[in-house]
């Protein structure tokens, strides 16, 4: 039943809105070019459509107003509603049933829902073009499931497993939709530290500089959770003391530091699947992960999030569900639900510190759309570099193999020309059949070395 009513309400308000709206316009086109009196008609419609409105307006307005009886069933689905509201707040934690609990966080003080359809708008998968073009967002490698290295635990937290590795405090993005930037730095910082906690201990570089400096994201109004990788596989990150956190504040785009102090990351692709995403993060760290921001967790306060029955996706401006971007830090299993232990942006006061673990499997967190960025560490590029080279010397070999048998060819078609230019003195009639035997000689030849 919950929210069904306004919503209803509305529905119907808008579709007949749009029917009138559509009858002014269908007159509007009439009257285009005749009489004043097919105006006066139009002007008339437009009146009653405003009129409509305005009525649709204040009974959505009166149904909270008057503190006679604020009712429950209308706060969720209305974009002035306050995401704190403290009647909706413990209605979800009841809806939860025991799963998780709700609760007000200073990060949504004052925030209504239109505010968060514009302030955490913008964050997605940009692939330029379509996924697994060359140019495009790829598809990580597989593995091989089943493989010996492909055993992880039942449960993992990167901040007890590698202590220092999760990239500094939670971060408090406040109305500047840079999760995207956040949860990149994130774990690109956690994947330096992985590969050596000792070299790259407390390794925290700097989300703002993307916000600030990478023209093809959006700043404090979203973008790509793919995309940004391009950037920082060009640019490389500073670290957080280079360019602090500014936020909506907005900063420029410098930094006094030295160049030798950024980080790159290699190489980013797509990962879908919990086996493998728990896999990727136990051998080389975190990935970045969408979540469907619904209305109920934006007040999550403990416990294991799973979306509620009656829980609200939210939406930004152009009509696209919302999602943020997290990191993820590990995994578990509380009373029989496995769940994803994610670091999130909304400051430490949300969620269990700024943490949340949320169920898997349950399509809150978009576990087909992973992305991976790979740290450069020496390591890592060292082994770049070899397997450029053995694909370097592959391509090598092939156009060498490929030359020769180029060569084979051409000398053969020599040798039958000649062969065939002796017989033609002797039979014309026999010369003929001999040749089309070899031409079909020669073509499965071919076909059988080109595969
Ligand atoms: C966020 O910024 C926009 C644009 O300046 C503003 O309209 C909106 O009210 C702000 N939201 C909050 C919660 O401060
Ligand atoms: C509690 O969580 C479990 C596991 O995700 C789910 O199956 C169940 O439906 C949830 N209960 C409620 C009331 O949402």
């Amino acid at each position: 039943m919950f929210g069904t009513k306004v919503a209803e309400v509305r529905r119907m308000a808008q579709t007949k809105d749009q029917k009138m709206a559509a009858a002014a316009e269908a007159a509007s086109k009439r009257s285009k070019g005749k009489k004043p009196m097919k105006d006066l008609k139009k002007y008339a419609v437009i009146a009653v459509s405003a009129l409509v409105m305005l009525g649709a307006i204040y009974l959505a307005a009166t149904d909270n107003a008057g503190g006679k009886k604020k009712s429950r069933d209308t706060y969720r689905s209305r974009a002035s509603a306050q995401v704190n509201d403290r009647y909706f707040v413990s209605d979800v934690t009841s809806y939860a049933a025991g799963n998780f609990t709700a609760a007000a966080s200073p990060f949504f003080n004052g925030w209504s829902y239109a505010d968060v359809s514009y302030g955490l708008d913008g964050v997605g998968i940009r692939a330029e073009g379509m996924i697994g073009f060359s140019g495009a967002l790829q598809r990580c490698p597989d593995e091989g499931e089943g493989l010996e290295g492909g055993a992880v635990p039942p449960s993992y937290d990167l901040r007890v497993q590698k202590p220092g590795c999760e990239a500094g405090p939670v971060y408090d993005q406040g109305n500047c939709s840079s999760s995207y930037a956040i949860a990149a730095a994130t774990a690109l910082s956690s994947r330096f530290c992985f590969s050596d906690p000792e070299a790259y201990a407390e390794t925290h570089l700097s989300p703002q500089q993307i916000v600030s400096c990478d023209k093809k994201s959006a700043g404090c109004n979203g973008g790509g959770i793919d995309a940004v990788w391009s950037y920082i596989e060009r640019r490389g990150l500073f670290p957080e003391s280079c360019v602090p956190f500014a936020g909506a504040k907005s900063a420029a785009c410098k930094s006094d530091c030295n160049q030798e102090q950024k980080r790159k990351a290699l190489d980013h692709c797509l990962m879908g699947g919990e086996k493998r995403i728990k896999r990727e993060m136990y051998n080389r760290g975190p990935v970045v992960i969408p979540v469907l921001l619904k209305d109920d967790f934006l007040v999550y306060k403990s416990g294991v999030y799973t979306p509620t029955d009656n829980a609200n996706q939210q939406y930004g401006a152009n009509g696209e569900p919302l999602v943020t971007a997290v990191t993820i830090m590990g995994w578990g299993r509380s009373e029989g639900t496995p769940y994803w232990l994610v670091k999130n942006s909304w400051g430490t006061q949300w969620g269990e510190e700024g943490y949340a673990r949320i169920a898997i499997g349950t399509g809150a967190v978009r576990e087909e759309s992973a992305i991976v960025g790979y740290a450069a560490t020496p390591e890592a590029l060292e082994e770049d570099a070899r397997k450029k080279e053995a694909a370097e010397k592959r391509r090598e070999e092939l156009k060498k193999e490929r030359a020769e048998r180029d060569a084979r060819i051409r000398e053969r078609e020599e040798a039958r020309a000649a062969e065939a230019a002796a017989k033609a003195s002797s039979s014309d009639d026999e010369d003929l059949d001999f040749e089309d035997d070899e031409e079909v000689d020669i073509d499965s030849e071919e076909s059988g070395d080109d595969p």
